[in-house]
């Protein structure tokens, strides 16, 4: 597959960046107001009564600050943070070993929890509500189920999908939060942070030109900076203002609304092959190529954030908006009303 600037999903690259750009404490995490707020109370009153924090859900698209808060959440209680995920724990042994390893007090943090295995999650139920484990020793008749403490801890999900949550599941947390994606004046403040931890020069327009391209995902805000750095150090004197950002992106073939050519070619699909009319999902990612669970969970959300999509019952619509985005003539004829 085309590497995609724009792309949402963790690269290599970000693996390497995300030691010094991700933020380590809540003072320092940008936006998502609310959560920081609700979470700073817990955590204090937490840290109040010595007692461990609530077991918390973190939702929302890829690349929004799930990982991060989770690390800040170990942080600031001055925890340990033990990091597994749901394809990772194949087995009902292999979360036991992680628990009774713990130490009181420390973060199990499990990514990509909607993907627990159905036995695994059984077991994870008890260890959650009473910090028990139930196990089975040997097999066949002489098997015998042992019921183990486990050391108070707290559980942090993350999930990208929270409609793949069990309601069993999701009922163990106390804290559930989803995180939104992010404001313009916000990715601008993180475009900002991370140039300064990067020593790269950047101005407020600047900053703006990338925020504004970054598809409200602080991962998409810190890779185009580093993309426009790139290009500000070979083309120009590394300072990245308006004019710099501008061309770069457009070197990079980012319009102005953060679409690339994928996202281009789906609403353009949606207008010369479908005529403006409602698609389901299947077909439209067979008409442009890509798997429907890439469509949906990259391309898609994004899409219906800035307006230019609607998910109706009959399928996939593309809106005025998006015709006018793209210069191309919107004819009304063209929709069918659902
Ligand atoms: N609120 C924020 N303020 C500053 N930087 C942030 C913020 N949120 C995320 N970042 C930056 O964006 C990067 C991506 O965030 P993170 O890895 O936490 O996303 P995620 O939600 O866990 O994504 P995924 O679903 O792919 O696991 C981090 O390395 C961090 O540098
Ligand atoms: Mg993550």
């Amino acid at each position: 597959m085309e590497e995609r600037i724009l792309s949402t999903e963790l690269t290599l690259e970000d693996i390497e960046y995300d030691k010094s750009l991700r933020p380590r404490k809540l003072v320092e995490f940008i936006g998502q107001v609310k959560i920081k707020e609700h979470l700073n109370v817990y955590i204090s009153a937490t840290k109040n009564r010595s007692e461990p924090l609530d077991h918390v859900l973190l939702s929302g698209p890829p690349g929004l600050g799930k990982t991060t808060l989770a690390g800040i959440i170990a942080n600031e209680l001055g925890v340990n943070i033990r990091v597994t995920s749901g394809p990772a724990l194949e087995r009902a042994g292999d979360l036991a070993a992680i628990l009774t390893n713990l130490e009181v007090g420390d973060v199990l943090f499990i990514d990509e929890i909607h993907r627990l295995s159905r036995i695994v999650e059984e077991i994870l139920y008890p260890a959650m509500e009473d910090f028990e484990l139930d196990i089975i020793i040997g097999k066949g008749p002489s098997a015998r189920s042992l019921r183990l403490g486990v050391p108070r801890f707290t559980l942090v999900g993350a999930t990208t999908r929270t409609g793949l949550i069990t309601s069993p599941l999701r009922d163990r947390f106390g804290v559930v939060a989803r995180l939104d994606y992010y404001m313009v004046d916000e990715l601008e403040d993180i475009v900002r942070r991370s140039a300064s931890i990067l020593k790269v020069e950047i101005d407020s327009a600047g900053a703006h030109e990338v925020a504004r391209r970054s598809r409200g995902t602080p991962r998409v805000a810190n890779r185009l900076l580093k993309r426009v750095r790139d290009y500000a150090e070979v083309k120009c004197d590394g300072v990245i203002n308006k004019n710099v950002a501008n061309e770069a992106l457009s070197f990079f073939e980012v319009d102005s609304k953060g679409l690339d050519r994928l996202d281009q070619k789906i609403l353009l699909t949606l207008i010369d092959k479908f005529k403006g009319k409602p698609v389901g999902l299947n077909t439209l990612a067979t008409a442009v190529g890509e798997e429907s669970d890439t469509i949906e969970d990259v391309y898609e959300p994004y899409l219906l954030q800035l307006g230019f999509l609607m998910r109706t019952p009959r399928g996939r619509i593309i809106t005025e908006k998006a015709y006018e985005h793209l210069g191309i003539e919107y004819e009304k004829d063209n929709l069918t009303l659902f």
